[in-house]
C-alpha cells in the first residue's frame, strides 16, 4: 500500500515545472511563485507548491530534495489549498508569511508571537525546519516562526512533540484526510500531559493505542535496553514543558516517523541502495496494544487465548458465562474483596508488567519505593504504586488513583507494579496463588489433551466461535483459523498419496494438495510418534496463527480428527532454499542478487519474530530446508514447530542460526558436511579462517563469480561471522543485522560494532 501510494506521488511530482532557484531564504518584499522553490543549503529539502496524488489542488510544502523527492513531510496550507498554480509565498516586514491565490486573497499565513525587530529573513534549514528569523539571528529558540512547531504527519528528526504547560501550545502530529489531502485526518500522536505524560495514538478524541508512559529509558511499552543504532533520543519533562525529540546520529542518515492516513505509526530509513524507504517498525500491531483492550484490572498477554486475564484478587465482571471466550472482557474486571482503607489493605507485587494507563497518577522522583508504598496506603482511591524511573534499580514513586487500564503482560522484561489488595484477600492469593494457576493451566491444557468426542465438540465449537465473532466485528485479529475436516484435507492430497508428497519434515510428511475451489495447499501431516504433543501442536497452530509476515509462511488451518494432527499451509511451488543452493545445476538459477534478496527477506522474518510481533519466538531450526520460496522466489520462513517464548535479552544468541545460514547460501555449501582439502573446519571455522587470511571472496560459490558485487558480499559475510562470534553476547540482535545488512547509509555505525567485535575474536 505505502509503495503504492508513493509511486502514485512520484508520478505526480512530474506535474512540477520545478525552476529551482537554489535559493534558501527570502526576505521581507519578496515571494515565490508557484513553479519556484527554495532550496535549504546543504540542498537536502526542498519547498515549494505541490499537488498530491491525483489532486489538482495545490500546497505549499517540504519534501526531500537528494533523496525522494515525491516524500512530503511538511504542508503549509493543509486546510486551505489554492485551486490554480496562481500560488504565491511571501514575508512581510513583520516577519508574516502568507500565500496568496489570484485574487490576492489569503489562504494561510503564520502567526507570529512578535513582531520582527530587524528585517525579516525566511530560511529553509537542512534539517527540513522552514523559520522566519529576526535578520541574522542563529538562535533557533529565538525565531519568530518555526515549521517544526506546526507537525503534520511526519516527524523528523530534530522536531519536538509535546506541550508547554505554560502556555499550553501542543506540538502533535496529525495525519492527512487520505493520500490526495493534507488537511488534518482523524489520527494524532500526542503526549497526553494527565497525570504522568503518556504518548498516545488517537482516533478524534478516543485513544486508540499507548505509547507508555517514560520509564527513564524508554517508553514504557517498548522498552528498549539497547541504544538505537540510528537515532538518539531526548525526553524532557519538567515544570515549563514536557517533550520527546529524536536526532539522527549520523546526519547522512534519513529517517522519519510517519503517522498514515489509516492511523498506522511507522519508521523508516531511507535505502539509498534500493531508493526506497525501508520500514523499520510499526510500534502498532498486536491485539494488546489496543487501548484498554481487556478493561479495568485486566492484563492482555498477545500469547495466551484468550488474550485477557483478571489481576489476582479481581474477578471478570461478566463471570457468570462459564465459557471464556465468550466473556466480554471491555467490562473488565472487579475486587473479589472491597478494600478496607483503614490499615487493612496491602500489596500484591506483579512483575514482567507494561504499567497502567497513568493520566490518573501522580509521581515525584525523590520519593523510594518504600515511602511510595505508605504514601498509597494513606489515600483510599489509591490503587497501585510502583517506581517511577526504571533506571539503577528504580527510583521514584508513581501512584495510580482508580481503575487500572491497559496493562499487558510480558514473558520478559517488564516493570513491576504493586496492586493494592484488601489484605484478608491477598493472604488466599499467597497461599494458593501458584496451585490456582498451575490449575488454570491444567484445565486450559486438558481440554485439548482429552480427546474424547465431547472435548473435541467443546473446542470445534470455541475456535468455531472465535471465528464468528471475529467475522462479526470485522476485525483483522489473529486465530481466524479454520479447522477443516479430515475428509476434505484427504480429498485434497488424493488421499495422501504419494505422487503428492512434497518432502518429509522434522514432524512428518509434507503433501501438496488442491481444494475444490483450486486453492493450492501444503499439508503437514504429524508423525503419530513425532513427539509432538496436543500441547506442542496447539502451541505451533496458536503462534503461527498470530504471526502473519510477507517473510513468513502462512498458515490456513489445521486438521485435527482421532490422533491425526495436520497444518495446513499456503503452497510454495518453488520448494525449499536447500533445493537450490545445494544442488550443482539448480545453485547456477540463484544469482548473486536474488541471494541477497533472500538473505534480507530471511533476516526480516526473523525481525519480525525476535521483536516486531511482540511474541519473542525464536526459532530454533532454521535452515535452508526451512526457508521455502513462493513463486517469485520470495523467501517464506517455515515450521514454528519447535518455537519458544523467550526474552528480549536471548535474541542475539539465536541470530547464530542466521548467520551459519547466511554462510551457506554465499558459499552453497552445507555448514555441516563440509569438508576441506587443508583442514578439517565446517564451512564456520573455514569462513573464519579466510576471514582472518584476508581472502574472504575464496568463500564464494563458484557460481556466483559473475554477478556478486565486492563490497557487498564482504558486508555480508562480515554480518554473518558477527552472528557466530562464541560468546552470544557479542552477537548481534537481529534489528542491527538487518541494519547492517540493508542499509548501506548505516554501514559506518555498523563498521564501527564490527571493529570491536572483530578484536574480541581475534584476541
Ligand atoms: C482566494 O482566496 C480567498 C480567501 O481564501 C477566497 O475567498 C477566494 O475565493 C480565492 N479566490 C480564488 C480565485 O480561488
Ligand atoms: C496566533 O497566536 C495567538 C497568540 O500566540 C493565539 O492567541 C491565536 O489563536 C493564534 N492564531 C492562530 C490562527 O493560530
Ligand atoms: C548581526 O547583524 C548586526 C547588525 O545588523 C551586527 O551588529 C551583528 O554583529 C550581526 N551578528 C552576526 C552574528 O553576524
Ligand atoms: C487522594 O488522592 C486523590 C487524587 O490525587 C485526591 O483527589 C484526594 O484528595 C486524596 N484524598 C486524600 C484523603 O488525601
Ligand atoms: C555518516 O555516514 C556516511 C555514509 O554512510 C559516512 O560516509 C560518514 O562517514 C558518516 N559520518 C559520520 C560522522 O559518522
Amino acid at each position: 500500500m505505502e509503495a503504492f501510494l508513493m509511486v502514485l506521488v512520484l508520478c505526480l511530482f512530474h506535474f512540477f515545472a520545478t525552476k529551482a532557484l537554489a535559493l534558501s531564504t527570502i526576505s521581507a518584499g519578496q515571494s515565490i511563485k508557484d513553479g519556484e522553490t527554495l532550496v535549504s543549503a546543504g540542498g537536502t529539502f526542498e519547498l515549494g507548491f505541490f499537488s498530491p496524488g491525483n489532486s489538482k489542488s495545490r500546497y505549499l510544502g517540504i519534501w526531500y530534495k537528494k533523496i525522494s523527492t515525491g516524500t512530503v513531510v511538511w504542508v503549509a496550507n493543509r486546510e486551505a489549498s489554492v485551486s490554480d498554480f496562481s500560488g504565491v509565498l511571501s514575508i512581510n516586514d513583520r516577519g508574516v508569511l502568507s500565500i496568496m491565490n489570484r485574487t490576492k486573497g489569503v489562504v494561510w499565513s503564520s502567526n507570529t508571537s512578535r513582531k520582527a525587530a530587524e528585517e525579516p529573513v525566511a530560511q529553509l534549514l537542512d534539517s527540513g525546519n522552514f523559520v522566519v528569523k529576526d535578520g541574522n539571528d542563529s538562535d533557533p529558540e529565538s525565531f519568530l516562526w518555526r515549521s517544526f512547531d506546526y507537525p503534520c504527519d511526519t516527524f523528523l528528526p530534530g522536531m519536538k512533540l509535546g506541550r508547554n504547560f505554560i502556555t499550553g501550545f501542543d506540538r502533535h502530529l496529525s495525519s492527512w484526510k487520505n493520500d490526495e489531502d493534507p488537511a488534518p485526518g482523524l489520527y494524532t500522536i500526542r503526549i497526553d500531559p494527565r497525570g504522568v505524560p503518556q504518548l498516545v495514538l488517537k482516533k478524534g478524541p478516543a485513544i486508540l493505542s499507548r505509547g507508555g508512559s517514560w520509564d527513564g529509558v524508554y517508553f514504557s511499552r517498548r522498552s528498549r535496553k539497547k541504544v538505537n543504532p540510528v537515532y538518539s533520543y531526548e525526553f524532557v519533562l519538567n515544570k515549563n514543558e514536557v517533550y520527546y525529540k529524536h536526532e539522527t546520529r549520523n546526519s547522512s542518515i534519513f529517517s522519519r516517523y510517519l503517522l498514515n492516513p489509516s492511523g498506522i505509526i511507522q519508521y523508516s530509513i531511507w535505502n539509498e541502495r534500493k531508493h526506497d524507504w525501508e520500514i523499520f517498525s510499526e510500534p502498532q500491531g498486536d491485539q494488546c496494544s489496543i487501548y484498554a483492550r481487556c478493561g479495568s484490572y485486566a492484563t492482555c498477554n498477545t500469547i495466551e487465548t484468550p488474550p485477557c486475564k483478571c489481576l489476582e484478587g479481581f474477578k471478570s465482571r461478566s463471570a457468570s458465562s462459564p465459557d471464556l471466550s465468550s466473556v466480554d472482557w471491555s467490562d473488565g474486571c472487579t475486587r473479589r474483596t472491597r478494600l478496607a482503607c483503614d490499615g487493612g489493605d496491602s500489596f500484591h507485587k506483579k512483575t514482567g508488567l507494561e504499567i497502567p494507563d497513568t493520566s490518573k497518577s501522580w509521581a515525584d522522583i525523590s520519593i523510594d519505593l518504600k515511602d511510595c508504598e505508605k504514601l498509597c496506603l494513606k489515600n483510599c482511591s489509591c490503587t497501585a504504586y510502583s517506581n517511577l524511573d526504571i533506571r539503577d534499580g528504580g527510583h521514584g514513586c508513581l501512584l495510580w488513583f482508580g481503575d487500572l487500564i491497559d496493562m499487558s503482560e510480558f514473558s520478559a522484561g517488564g516493570q513491576d507494579l504493586y496492586i493494592r489488595l484488601a489484605s484478608s484477600n491477598l493472604n488466599h492469593i499467597q497461599g494458593k496463588g501458584k496451585l490456582t494457576e498451575k490449575q488454570m493451566a491444567g484445565i486450559i491444557v486438558a481440554s485439548v489433551i482429552i480427546t474424547s468426542g465431547v472435548t473435541m465438540l467443546a473446542l470445534a465449537l470455541y475456535l468455531w466461535k472465535i471465528k464468528r465473532r471475529k467475522t462479526g466485528e470485522h476485525g483483522k485479529e489473529d486465530l481466524e483459523l479454520p479447522v477443516l475436516e479430515f475428509a476434505t484435507v484427504a480429498i485434497a492430497t488424493n488421499n495422501f498419496s504419494s505422487n503428492n508428497k512434497l518432502g518429509q519434515g522434522g514432524f512428518g510428511p509434507v503433501y501438496k494438495g488442491t481444494l475444490i475451489e483450486g486453492q493450492e495447499i501444503a499439508v503437514k501431516r504429524l508423525s503419530k510418534n513425532s513427539g509432538q504433543g496436543v500441547e506442542e501442536f496447539k502451541n505451533e497452530v496458536t503462534l503461527i496463527t498470530k504471526l502473519q509476515h510477507n517473510n513468513l509462511v502462512k498458515l490456513f488451518g489445521c486438521c485435527i480428527s482421532k490422533d491425526e494432527r495436520m497444518l495446513i499451509y499456503e503452497y510454495m511451488p518453488n520448494k525449499s532454499l536447500d533445493y537450490f543452493i545445494f544442488d550443482k545445476t539448480r545453485s547456477k538459477l540463484l544469482d548473486w542478487h536474488s541471494r541477497m534478496h533472500i538473505v534480507d527477506g530471511i533476516a526480516r522474518g526473523i525481525l519480525y519474530i525476535h521483536h516486531d510481533s511482540r511474541l519473542r519466538i525464536i526459532h530454533r531450526d532454521l535452515k535452508a530446508s526451512n526457508i521455502l520460496l513462493d513463486s517469485n522466489m520470495n523467501p517464506k520462513i517455515s515450521d514454528f514447530g519447535l518455537a519458544r517464548k523467550f526474552g528480549v535479552d536471548q535474541s542475539q544468541a539465536n541470530t547464530k542460526d542466521f548467520g551459519v545460514l547466511v554462510l551457506e547460501i554465499i558459499a552453497g555449501k552445507k555448514n555441516r558436511g563440509f569438508s576441506h582439502p587443508e583442514h578439517d573446519h565446517n564451512l564456520l571455522g573455514h569462513a573464519w579462517r579466510l576471514w582472518m587470511e584476508k581472502r574472504p571472496l575464496e568463500l564464494l560459490d563458484t557460481g556466483l563469480v559473475d554477478s556478486y558485487d565486492e563490497t557487498e558480499v564482504l558486508r555480508r559475510i562480515n554480518v554473518a561471522l558477527l552472528c557466530v562470534q562464541q560468546r552470544p553476547a557479542d552477537r548481534p540482535n537481529m534489528s542491527l543485522v538487518l541494519l547492517m545488512l540493508c542499509a548501506t547509509v548505516v554501514i559506518y555505525g555498523a563498521e564501527v560494532e564490527s571493529s570491536l567485535a572483530f578484536k574480541n575474536i581475534t584476541k
